[in-house]
């Protein structure tokens, strides 16, 4: 029979008969009374579920609630019950939360201390943004971040250290390999290790269900109840997770998550690094993949817009058949994408330069939230005047979409805040936008409509962000 293993706090563990879509919260909690593991939201909004995952690529701190078993195939897992020591010794972050009053209740602190030994085993002091998928209703939050810089200086346990060498021949060693990454489907649904068995064997069952990260087919579990029948695990296929430098372009997997995509794309187009900064959270980011991001269609969807601005092309296959197109062509109307049956995003390519390209995010919250409206503006200015116009907006219309009438107003023009002033009138042409409860439609037209106008003043080297203002 085919398993899934892993190593679990340092001991190789075996599951053989749970379902393909069974959380590793709810495992950890009903069947090994590790209930250190906390269960707020179980939609991976509040990181009380957090648990460390490491594998070759390095150590992450994940949402266990809309993790799946499958997906940890292979992989090693440290839960709050295996940050201290096997001899009970606190590990520095608990030392320094003690220290620092950094929990009052306690219930968040599990979350808390698993995000704050992955981001000290990885040496990342960013503290805001590691602790931002971390909520808290009591602390305000000070007293932990104190905690987390005062443990930034402490060595790794030995203990921690441990899971960054374990050897997956050590969870083989008693028998059968068959059901790891095999391309075979199981009782634990189908796991391909490479994006030619998944074309094949998804072209003979479309009907099936993809998961890349979870962080939206997790939720089809957890609160929808959704029972996915057939389903393809994608995150073993290891040719779909590079990013490609073609010289003029980048070949971006669709596999790659959205922490390695703002890792590669931060130095060469800051503002869609600060863009994916501010992309739901730590634990989602390392889960969540912009094969996912795109295919999934949403009008609210942080990805598309940025890389519509770019210029991006898309790359389908089904079978042995593939083709491509502009992303913007993908989205054809509200969750109605042009994908055949049998058909998946394979990568999506974009020019290695833009150097004008400006995104702005507007959410209700800063950290952890999806956009309100998210505009991405990408102007080629010759000699003054405006000679090409990319302007792409999500949470404006049924799909993101591109401002047609506002990128034909720009072309010719020269590139001034009156330029601006008069383009940002036609957004009523090409936007009819919703009332929701993230913004009303009028809110969402004249913030648009506001920031063509930043975005002038932006690359006029004015600081229009609030964080870059200094008195
Ligand atoms: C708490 C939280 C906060 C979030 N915040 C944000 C945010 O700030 N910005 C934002 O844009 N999104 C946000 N999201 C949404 C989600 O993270 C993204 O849509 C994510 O990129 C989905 O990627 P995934 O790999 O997790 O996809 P999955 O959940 O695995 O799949 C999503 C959909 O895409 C399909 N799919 C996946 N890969 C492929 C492929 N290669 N080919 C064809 N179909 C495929 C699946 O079948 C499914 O229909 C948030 C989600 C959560 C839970
Ligand atoms: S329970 Fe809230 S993120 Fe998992
Ligand atoms: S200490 Fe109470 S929720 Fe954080």
């Amino acid at each position: 029979m085919s398993q899934i293993a892993f190593l679990l706090n340092g001991a190789p563990v075996r599951v053989s008969d749970e379902a393909p879509t069974r959380t590793l919260l709810d495992w950890l909690r009903e069947t090994r009374g590790l209930t250190g593991t906390k269960e707020g939201c179980n939609e991976g909004d509040c990181g009380a579920c957090t648990v460390m995952v490491t594998d070759a690529q390095g150590s992450r701190a994940l949402n266990a609630c809309i993790l799946f078993l499958p997906q940890l195939d292979g992989k090693a897992v440290r839960t709050v019950e295996g940050i201290s020591g096997p001899q009970g010794q606190p590990h520095p972050v608990q030392r320094a939360m003690i220290d620092h009053h950094g929990s009052q209740c306690g219930f968040c602190t599990p979350g808390f201390i698993v995000s704050m030994a992955t981001a000290h085993l990885n040496g990342a002091t960013d503290h805001d943004d590691q602790l931002a998928g971390n909520l808290c209703r009591c602390t305000g939050y000070a007293p932990i971040i104190r905690a987390a810089q005062a443990a930034e200086s402490a060595p790794v346990p030995d203990w921690i250290a441990t899971d960054r060498d374990f050897n997956l021949a050590l969870i083989l060693r008693e028998g059968d390999a068959e059901g790891r990454g095999v391309s075979e489907p199981t009782q634990h649904g189908f796991r391909p290790r490479n994006s030619d068995d998944l074309a094949a064997w998804y072209l003979a069952n479309p009907e099936a269900t993809l998961i890349a990260g979870a962080t939206d087919v997790g939720l089809w579990v957890t609160k929808q109840l959704r029972d996915l029948s057939q389903v393809a695990f994608l995150s073993g296929i290891e040719d779909l997770q590079h990013i490609e430098d073609q010289g003029d372009t980048l070949r971006i997997g669709a596999g790659v998550t959205i922490a390695d995509l703002r890792s590669a794309l931060a130095p060469r187009f800051p503002s869609f690094g600060e863009l994916l900064r501010r992309y739901s959270s730590e634990q989602v980011r390392n889960a969540a993949t912009i094969g996912g991001n795109i295919a999934n269609g949403s009008p609210i969807g942080d990805g598309p817009p940025a890389l519509i601005a770019l210029g991006a092309t898309l790359h389908l296959r089904r079978g042995e058949a593939r083709r491509q197109m502009p992303l913007e062509d993908f989205f054809l109307e509200y969750r109605k994408q042009d994908r055949l049956p049998g058909e998946f995003v394979e990568a999506v390519t974009i020019p290695a330069a833009a150097p004008n390209l400006r995104c702005y995010k507007l959410s209700k919250r800063f950290d952890q939230d999806i956009s309100a409206v998210c505009g991405c503006f990408n102007l080629t200015v010759t000699d003054g005047t405006i000679t090409d116009a990319r302007i792409a907006f999500g949470g404006m219309a049924g799909t993101p979409k591109r401002a047609a009438a506002v990128e034909a107003a720009l072309l010719g023009k020269p590139m001034t805040p009156d330029t601006a002033q008069q383009a940002a009138a036609l957004m009523a042409q090409d936007f009819s936008p919703l009332s929701d409860m993230r913004a009303s439609s009028a809110y969402r037209l004249t913030t648009a409509q506001n920031m063509l106008r930043r975005y002038v003043h932006d690359l006029d080297g004015i600081q229009t962000s609030v964080l870059e203002v200094r008195a």
